[in-house]
């Protein structure tokens, strides 16, 4: 999992800018008012394998996939995590785990080690549900990306610049009208932050030592869609393998409210943060589950 030939200068960079962790070129302006026009300034919006799509069940290919392996998922961190509201979400790096090599990925559709860099959230409005994917026809009220890179490449862009660069784990999240916290103690964390968040360029550290296992919540890691797609956001690089979880998360209805008080870099409210559907075209979409029928073997 390392990184020969980052040198001491970039790593140096890395520590006075920690949010380079995100595989978005940082301070890229955009804004969800008219997603149609970003491949205006940014011609990969426009081109082809493009994301979100609508997963169908009845229309996925259920063979073939193996499990995914989630690597020191459930260590905890060795360092807070420092949340930032970027003007587009919120977000924060992942942190290195206490091994001192930060959580990774394979299995699925990847056939390389994917290490987690960053974790983001896309969200709706009081009026709308705002998920990217939808599953059977249905738009879910939140969605969680954690985003890897391959760790055969050596730069965030280099890794955009590649069909294999970059892996996205999303979680889709319902909202349910109970006032009982729910035991995700992970994603409490973040979603507790937002109030601090509700600025462009605020950030802050929650005071706990997670994992980043615990922001799946108790979730049936084996059971999800996976396809090729690109990222959701400028510039849209054909880059990612998608692995969407089929299982659904809940969020409290008192804590899916915070997300619609956040404001963005003009300190307009930062509302549906998420892409429309693009074409399917001709791409397999892939569901693993587990085989149960084989169970008596
Ligand atoms: C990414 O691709 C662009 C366009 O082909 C090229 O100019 C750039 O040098 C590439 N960057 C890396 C790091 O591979
Ligand atoms: C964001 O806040 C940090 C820390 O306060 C500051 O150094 C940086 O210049 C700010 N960035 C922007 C784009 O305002
Ligand atoms: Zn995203």
């Amino acid at each position: 999992m390392h990184f020969p030939a980052i040198g001491d200068f970039y790593q140096r960079l890395l520590f006075l800018l920690p949010f380079s962790a995100n595989l978005l070129p940082e301070g890229l302006r955009f804004s969800y008012d008219e997603p149609q026009k970003w491949q205006y300034s940014y011609p990969q919006c426009g081109g082809s394998e493009q994301s979100p799509i609508a997963l169908n069940p009845h229309k996925v290919i259920p063979i073939g996939l193996p499990p995914l392996y989630f690597g020191l998922y459930d260590e905890p961190f060795d360092e807070l995590l420092s949340i930032r509201n970027n003007g587009h979400t919120v977000e924060f790096g992942v942190p290195p785990t206490v091994f001192g090599e930060r959580p990774y990925l394979t299995g699925g559709l990847l056939s390389d080690f994917y290490e987690a860099m960053a974790v983001h959230f896309h969200w709706g409005s009081s009026q709308s549900k705002g998920s990217e994917h939808l599953i059977n026809g249905r738009r879910y009220d939140l969605e969680m990306h954690i985003v890897h890179r391959n760790t055969k490449y050596q730069s965030d862009e280099e890794a955009r610049n590649q069909t294999d660069g970059i892996a996205v784990l999303a979680v889709l999240f319902k909202v349910v009208k109970t006032d009982y916290l729910y035991y995700q103690p992970g994603l409490n964390e973040i979603f507790g932050s937002l109030l601090h968040l509700g600025e462009f360029n605020n950030s802050y550290t929650p005071a706990a030592f997670l994992t980043l296992g615990s922001l799946l919540g108790n979730l049936d890691r084996g059971n999800f869609y996976a396809y090729k797609g690109s990222l959701t956001t400028p510039p849209c690089s054909p880059a990612v393998l998608w692995h969407v979880f089929a299982e659904v998360l809940p969020i409290s209805h008192r804590e899916l409210p915070k997300f619609w008080q956040l404001r963005d870099r003009l300190g307009r409210p930062l509302l549906n943060t998420f892409r429309p559907l693009q074409s399917v075209e001709a791409r397999q979409v892939f569901q693993r589950r587990p085989i149960v029928e084989y169970a008596w073997l």
